[in-house]
């Protein structure tokens, strides 16, 4: 008898291997200091599960905006050609959200060098321009919203009468575009029309007047997979002849990602825009940063859910990397993120 309990004793009772010196102790936020938003974020590190993946998600993008390539001194205007390439890519759905004015301004103030989205995320940045999209509900009946001609994304909502006006404005914009490959010899890819229609919209609430403007890339492979997709189509039918390269698309995206001293990506959602960041880095033997938020997990395979590791092993990120993976939905967690890291350099803290 005294012997069992001396081996439930030793079982229960087991003693533990000293924490080394430099292990973070769990300590979250103390309300009675105030309401401080700042203080409160930069708890999270400290407080565990995804808030802490939140801290080093904060210290990753730190890392790569901060980083020049080892060159000291250097002017503003030439830190661009030495500072980290930074990969934004965002699923569709984050220019039908808020998330919109976050993206611009990241592009507006030239925080990104490279961007890439789906369809919906080029064509709804335009559409917003004319027309609003609306705040509603996840349960709102399909059948319901179909007789009132209103779309719905998640619970937002989009009336159809925007994408009549989006056509509107953007056959004309085609025609032109035909005339010029046919009289002056240009030749279309997905990043020329991008930046083409953001010169045309010619509205600084545009992400997209703004990657004009600064000259930044916004790559789109799959840009026939959403309304531009029916407008094309439309226009093709109409006015036959429009030719959109995809193979210069994808050897500016590689070169950018090859000729570049380091490279970060910061990627929201999966699919296509996580693939086609992480394949572009992939040409220099991997990014040297990557923070991905995203809700997909690994059980399923899928490349969406894959963790940074599974890229490591395809030569994606470099093996000396500390990249972050955030689970969770990102219009809540990026505004975040960016409060904590590309805003200060634009809004240095007091
Ligand atoms: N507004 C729209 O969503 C919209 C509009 C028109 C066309 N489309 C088209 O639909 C197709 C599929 O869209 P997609 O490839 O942009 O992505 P998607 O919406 O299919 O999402 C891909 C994956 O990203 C992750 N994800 C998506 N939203 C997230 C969020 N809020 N937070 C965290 N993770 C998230 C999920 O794992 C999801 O499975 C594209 O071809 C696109 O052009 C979309």
């Amino acid at each position: 008898m005294a012997d069992a309990t001396q081996l439930s004793q030793a079982a229960v009772l087991l003693r533990s291997a000293p924490m080394p010196e430099d292990a973070v102790k769990v300590k979250g936020y103390d309300f009675n200091q105030g309401i401080d938003h700042d203080a409160l974020l930069e708890s999270f590190a400290r407080t565990g599960f995804q808030a802490t993946s939140f801290g080093q998600a904060v210290d990753e993008i730190n890392r790569m905006v901060g980083r020049q390539a080892g060159v000291s001194g250097i002017q503003p205007s030439a830190r661009r050609k030495v500072r980290t390439t930074i990969f934004l890519g965002y699923t569709s759905n984050m220019i039908s959200s808020g998330v919109r004015e976050t993206i611009r301004f990241l592009v507006q103030h030239k925080l990104v060098d490279a961007v890439v989205t789906t369809a919906g995320g080029v064509e709804e940045d335009f559409i917003k321009c004319m027309a609003d999209t609306y705040v509603g509900d996840f349960h709102l009946s399909g059948t319901a919203l179909r007789k009132q001609g209103i779309n719905r994304i998640g619970n937002l909502l989009v009336p159809n009468d925007n994408y009549v006006k989006f056509e509107q404005w953007m056959m004309p914009i085609l025609d032109q575009m035909l005339h010029e490959q046919q009289n002056e010899g240009v030749v279309w890819s997905p990043s020329t029309m991008i930046r083409r229609f953001g010169k045309e919209i010619d509205n600084e609430e545009s992400v997209y007047y703004w990657a004009y403007k600064n000259d930044i890339p916004v790559f789109c492979p799959a840009i026939t997979d959403g309304s531009i997709g029916d407008m094309i189509y439309f226009h093709s039918v109409q006015n036959p002849g429009l030719i959109v390269d995809l193979v210069a698309d994808i050897r500016a995206i590689n070169y950018k990602a090859e000729f570049s001293k380091h490279t970060g990506m910061v990627i929201l959602g999966g699919g296509l825009v996580k693939h086609h960041i992480c394949n572009a880095n992939l040409m220099r033997n991997g990014a040297d940063h990557a923070v991905f938020i995203n809700t997909a997990q690994e059980f399923d395979g899928s490349d969406a859910g894959a963790r940074p590791d599974e890229a490591i092993s395809w030569g994606k990120i470099r093996l000396d990397a500390k990249p972050v993976k955030i689970y969770g939905e990102a219009s809540m967690i990026f505004p975040l993120l960016v409060a904590q890291t590309f805003a200060r350099r634009v809004h240095p803290k007091k």
